[in-house]
């Protein structure tokens, strides 16, 4: 297998891990020691959810065992302990991202805080929120853009809003290196654009789009930005002051916590005049038998009872992420993906999808074996104990762009190491010659 060194241009300024610390690392995370099908496991599918380390189970547990009630409401001990455990976790998630803790709403995952959003807006089409919401309206002639690289989790959402409102929904294209268009982004994102929304790395290309540049022209717009924020918060630092976004969403089970938390960031005076999603308990002031006020945000966005061992786990995870250094995971992974894609290249009949070599993506690849369906490559890979995902990773219409109807794709974290890399390129390596493909 060739050695594969990033260019020094693309290497983040920080000391990345290396493989005795990732190999360290992967001691913390019980999971990673199982065998698959007689073979040692090779997780790459942390794109699509991650593996936690004992002490992200342990903060559950503990939770359950030591101070499980629900929380805000109570007046005893065990609630109190609670309430100050999940807010502690609002604080630590807030402080991970540079938010305030009142910016930072717990979700269930990134597709309800999208969802979420979206439907604040077409609540405040209804006229819900009063004044205040009027911002928010959208109507005909409005305009939604999106990108063509988007989960779906991050498009079918602004497709609803735009069938409520009677707004438009366009979107940037992608070009052929899996890059967007930028010169049709300057073109699509005009006066009529109310929002933009789009993903900060696409979890199929890898690539990792110019926010800086988006937001801006969102800006000159006056539209609302929103960020898809699930491939960049868990890999790399990400400060949403610095990038000026009004909203934000990822998701604790894809960042080392459980599954079914996930947070939606959003500026204060923004969230604070948007109308709620969902209603209920806990999200009140005063209610009469046909009438509610509602509390500020967050509260206001987290009706009934809460994720609340999720939302501590996760707050123990962001420990384990920050104590091991957001900067220094990012370059590692970008090494990792750069192995992966001029490994993967060098194999014949194997199209890698997204950024060639060289050029800078986040640590995964997605490729199509020429000759070969994607869910017999993944049967053959985890075979030899390999994971990975396989199909359209919920971006159909890039896949259509792609010309492809699904791929496989190895996504990588701060626990993989280079022979987990070389493990996985080796058995690529035999998938043609094992399926007599010529
Ligand atoms: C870019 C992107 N957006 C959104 C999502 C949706 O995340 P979740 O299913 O946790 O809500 C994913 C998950 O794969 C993703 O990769």
């Amino acid at each position: 297998m060739p050695v594969v060194t990033t260019p020094a241009n693309l290497r983040p300024a920080a000391a990345a891990l290396d493989d005795n610390e990732a190999r360290r690392i992967r001691n913390d995370f019980p999971v990673l020691g199982e065998q698959v099908n007689g073979h040692p496991l090779v997780y790459l599918d942390s794109g699509a959810t991650s593996q936690n380390p004992t002490c992200v189970l342990e903060a559950e547990q503990e939770f359950y065992e030591q101070r499980n009630s629900a929380v805000h409401r109570g007046a005893h001990t065990l609630a109190v302990a609670a309430t100050e455990a999940f807010e502690d976790a609002r604080v630590k998630v807030g402080g991970f991202i540079n938010a305030q803790p009142d910016e930072v709403v717990w979700t269930s995952n990134a597709t309800e805080g999208l969802n979420l959003v979206a439907y604040s807006f077409s609540n405040a089409a209804l006229g819900r929120g009063g004044s205040a919401a009027e911002k928010f309206r959208l109507g005909a002639g409005d305009e939604i853009v999106v990108t063509e690289m988007e989960h779906h989790a991050n498009l079918i959402p602004w497709q609803e809003l735009a069938f409520r409102t009677g707004a438009t929904l366009r979107w940037i294209p992608v070009d052929d290196d899996g890059g967007l268009r930028l010169e049709e982004a300057e073109k699509i994102i005009g006066e009529r654009t109310r929002i933009v929304a789009f993903s900060h790395a696409s979890n199929v290309l890898g690539t990792i789009n110019p926010v800086n540049l988006l937001v801006s022209l969102a800006r000159r717009a006056g539209a609302y930005v929103v960020l898809d924020a699930c491939q960049s918060v868990p890999h790399m630092p990400v400060d949403v002051k610095a990038l000026d976004v009004d909203f934000a969403v990822f998701s604790g089970h894809k960042m080392l916590g459980p599954t079914g938390i996930g947070v939606l960031y959003g500026k204060s005076d923004l969230l604070n005049a948007m109308p709620p999603f969902l209603t209920g308990g806990s999200m009140i002031t005063t209610v009469t038998m046909d009438h509610a006020e509602y509390l500020p945000a967050p509260q206001r966005f987290e009706a009934g009872t809460q994720r609340i061992s999720q939302a501590v786990a996760l707050g123990t995870a962001v420990d384990y992420l920050t104590e091991t250094g957001m900067s220094r995971i990012h370059a590692w992974e970008s090494e990792l993906g750069q192995r992966l894609v001029e490994g993967l290249e060098s194999i014949q009949g194997i199209r890698v999808v997204g950024p060639p070599a060289g050029m800078e993506r986040i640590g995964l690849a997605s490729f199509d074996v020429q000759g070969v369906h994607s869910h017999d490559v993944g049967q053959f890979l985890d075979d030899q104990g390999i994971a990975v995902r396989v199909g359209h990773h919920c971006a159909q219409p890039l896949h259509r762009r792609l010309g492809l109807v699904s791929t496989t794709r190895a996504s990588t974290y701060l626990y993989n190491t280079t022979e987990d890399i070389d493990a996985f390129l080796a058995a690529v390596a035999g998938i043609r010659p094992f399926f007599g493909v010529k």
